[in-house]
């Protein structure tokens, strides 16, 4: 197949493809985008750069052919790329107006860039989400749903560092390690040119409470697991996370003999992972077969058929209810410390063409959670989904304790060639009543990655998955 995107052969098109990648240099970082977004034809390469980094993006473009232009030399040739760089020009400010200013700049630049841009050409945008004051701002979440309105948002990379991040204060809860976001947009069919304010809650806010727990470090920003294969009866799931997951939250967010919530257990990861470390155990699940499951899991770390010599049998108390989690009262279960879950990804696991349901399809096992008009993985509607969701979430609040955690493990998702940013606007519909905390990525190192878009446009392979963590006030 002839590549008219850029001048990459299939082998190099394919690792940039990741949807997360180690952070190594700014020159690297540069070279790689402009690589891939930059065509081939010589007359018509020219990229536009905003940043403090200049200079090194100029050598780097002198390597790659590639004519950079500023701002007063927009002209008639088409621009092919821009990058905005805004890594260093957040991390010192010191209030959130003067991210307003910068976010307005850029706005009003991109109005007029989207006129220089050719079509069906990107930009990216690099930059961190940001602490001030002790209050944590996802000012790139924002920035997205802002600039979404001129541009077409298509996709994210995740860059992940090994510097260390400082923590203020070991009672609020800082993930070690920095990251940070490239944004990808495109000028397409589906853009709309003009900056269009859009309200949302992400900057509402509380103060984060301190807590009961000093928190040690022990989950970094990101972080790559290597579970253990799954067994006959989990298989049958179609969409488990691994315990080892749930064990590192557990650690870091609960002590032994707190109580610990699933709204939506599937197999019982969350529960499992909790009795093994000494955790009482929690949840509701609306799927009978599975909740049968995830209730025999645990009665065999309750009551083992063989106790070791020199083990005794574990002393916790669990409860998994097969019910709605929109219908938990709280005469179900006890007040919660933490609550760990997945909620369905919206309905895609409707979509019988995805590669992984295909595989399913050919074992003869199930591909989605269930048939019922109750599960919300059913609910075609992505508005409807989100606040439906929402609701089992607040709902839950009147069984969780006053400064307890909550850890929602969700995806960006991308369906029939648009993106809907689900972790966003899920955190977006929670603000009014969480606090929100910095994010954690689990970063999937396990799976082939597919030739999406080859030859034609960008399309990553989403092996990023948003640990979005939030506080009770
Ligand atoms: C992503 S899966 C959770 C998997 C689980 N974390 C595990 O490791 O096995 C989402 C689960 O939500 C359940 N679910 C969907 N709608 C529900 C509802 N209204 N109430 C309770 N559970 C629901 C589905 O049956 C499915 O098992």
């Amino acid at each position: 197949m002839k590549n008219r995107f850029n001048r990459l052969t299939s082998k190099e098109w394919l690792p940039f493809q990741k949807s997360w990648f180690r952070y190594d240099t700014d020159e690297k970082l540069f070279k790689e985008n402009i690589r891939f977004f930059i065509r081939e034809e010589p007359s018509e390469e020219k990229l536009f750069y905003w940043g403090d980094k200049e200079e090194l993006v100029r050598s780097v473009c002198a390597t790659e052919d590639v004519r950079m232009v500023n701002i007063s030399t927009f002209d008639d040739q088409p621009l092919q790329f821009a990058i905005f760089d805004l890594r260093n020009t957040l991390s010192i400010i010191s209030y959130l107006s003067e991210y307003e200013d910068i976010k307005l700049n850029i706005l009003t630049l991109c109005e007029k860039i989207f006129h220089c841009l050719a079509d069906r050409r990107f930009i990216v945008i690099m930059l961190p989400n940001i602490v001030l004051d002790g209050k944590y701002y996802p000012v790139v979440w924002d920035m997205a749903l802002q600039l979404s309105s001129i541009f077409s948002l298509k996709d994210e990379k995740i860059a992940c560092t090994s510097e260390p991040q400082i923590a203020q204060n070991k009672h609020v809860f800082t993930p070690n390690n920095k990251i940070f976001y490239c944004l990808y947009f495109r000028k397409d069919e589906n853009s709309g040119g003009r900056y269009k304010e859009r309200h949302h809650q992400l900057f509402k806010y509380n103060e984060p409470l301190e807590s009961k727990k000093k928190f040690t470090h022990s989950i970094p920003s990101w972080f790559i697991l290597k579970p253990q294969p799954r067994k006959k009866d989990e298989i049958l799931h179609p969409a488990k996370y691994p315990e080892e997951l749930v064990s590192m939250f557990i650690n870091e967010f609960t002590e032994v003999d707190d109580n610990v919530f699933d709204p939506m257990s599937g197999t019982g990861s969350t529960q499992v992972a909790s009795l093994r470390a000494g955790r009482n155990a929690f949840g509701t699940e609306l799927s009978d077969f599975f909740a049968a499951i995830a209730i025999q899991r645990c009665q065999n770390i309750v009551q083992p058929t063989q106790i070791d010599l020199f083990g005794s049998p574990n002393k916790q108390q669990f409860s998994i209810l097969h019910k709605d989690a929109r219908e938990i009262t709280k005469e179900d279960f006890p007040m919660i410390d933490y609550l760990i879950t997945s909620p369905p990804y919206w309905d895609m696991l409707n979509m019988k063409g995805a590669e992984n349901q295909a595989k399913r399809v050919v074992k003869g096992l199930q591909t989605n959670y269930s048939e019922s008009t109750d599960d919300l993985g059913n609910i075609a509607d992505y508005q409807q989904f989100v606040s439906d969701l929402t609701k089992v979430y607040l709902n839950i609040l009147d069984i969780m304790k006053s400064g307890s955690y909550l850890t929602i493990v969700v995806k960006n998702i991308k369906k029939k060639g648009r993106n809907y940013p689900f972790a966003w606007d899920l955190t977006d519909s929670l603000m009014g009543k969480l606090i929100l905390l910095p994010e954690t990525f689990w970063c999937q190192d396990d799976i082939n990655l597919a030739p999406y878009g080859y030859g034609n446009t960008f399309v990553s392979n989403t092996f990023h998955q948003y640990c979005l963590n939030f506080q009770k006030p």
